[in-house]
């Protein structure tokens, strides 16, 4: 069914009171892994790279197999670049087929967030049925190369978020409303609600129909979604806990079978624990079904 890219799946989960997962993967049997559980559960799908699996396993080579595996499955799935500082690695992305396109400048200032952001926009757009997604404030904690130290986080503002969306001409909006990449030091993270509620009124009395981006899914109670979920949030982003998945898996698979030589077999074992972070992540976007 489907190579998509993130703005029309987003746009119908914001209608639809859900959220489409978007999950970082760093080589194939975690992509087969989120997307068999999602085709299981007929849920839309976002799978995401970072900047280094995404030069290490080459963006060429990514998009080939994402195009084959998103071809074959019966729901619709995004390749998404995530975290992306350089404008120019963007645009090479978007020019090898990625469907959605992450410039994150938000380390930057204000107008030149803007300016890398637009140009990003009017490239990915200029190529074709791309969508592009830009973060204004910093999300806390360390995604790939992108390290942000808990007092360099700023909040993004609800006047400033109109002004982004308006002039960069994105497709999808990531708000820093406080929450972090990697594992939370508290088990019930202080999210900015209000703030969240703030922008998003901004947006639509501005006219702007711009899916939210929720980042630092890892870790966040379900109170928290189910919050961020009525607050608008239609994409959450989910990294560390598919990290944790893979390593303790296969930990666990070595630990009890030592003497097992068969590559594959550690393979099936990182699958069954992804699919079931993915499953859980499915549950509580409320997404099963939508595809
Ligand atoms: O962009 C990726 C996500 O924001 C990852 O956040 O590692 O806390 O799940 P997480
Ligand atoms: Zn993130």
């Amino acid at each position: 069914m489907s190579i998509v890219n993130a703005k029309e799946m987003l746009l119908k989960a914001t209608d639809g009171g859900y959220a489409v997962g978007a999950f970082n993967i760093t080589n194939l049997i975690q992509m087969e892994a989120v997307i068999e559980a999602a085709v299981e559960r007929s849920a839309p799908l976002i799978i995401q790279t970072s900047v280094t699996p995404s030069k290490f396993l080459g963006r060429e080579v990514l998009v080939a197999i994402y195009r084959t595996l998103a071809e074959a499955a019966p729901i619709p799935i995004c390749l998404h670049l995530d975290h992306c500082t350089d404008v120019g690695y963007c645009k090479d992305c978007a020019a090898a087929g990625y469907t959605n396109i992450m410039i994150d400048a938000s380390k930057q200032g204000f107008e030149e967030n803007i300016r890398q952001t637009r140009e990003v926009a009017d490239y990915a757009h200029g190529q074709g049925d791309i969508s592009v997604e830009g973060e204004l404030g910093t999300v806390a904690g360390v995604e790939d190369q992108v390290k942000v130290v808990e007092d360099e986080t700023q909040l993004a503002d609800p006047a400033a978020a109109v002004e982004f969306v308006e002039r960069t001409g994105i497709d999808l909006f990531a708000p820093a409303i406080g929450t972090a990449h990697g594992v939370y030091k508290t088990s019930d993270p202080k999210v900015d609600f209000d703030r969240l509620a703030a922008i998003r009124k901004a947006l639509e009395t501005a006219g702007l129909q711009v899916p939210l981006v929720v980042h630092g899914g890892t870790g966040l109670p379900e109170h928290t979604v189910k919050k961020l979920l009525e607050l608008g949030g239609a994409k959450f982003n989910v990294s560390t806990e598919l990290k944790h998945s893979l390593i303790d898996a296969t930990f666990d698979y070595l630990q009890a079978n030592r003497g097992e030589y068969n590559p594959g077999k550690i393979d099936k074992a990182v699958k069954v624990a992804i699919k079931k972070t993915v499953n859980g992540w499915i549950d509580r976007l409320g997404c099963q079904g939508e595809a």
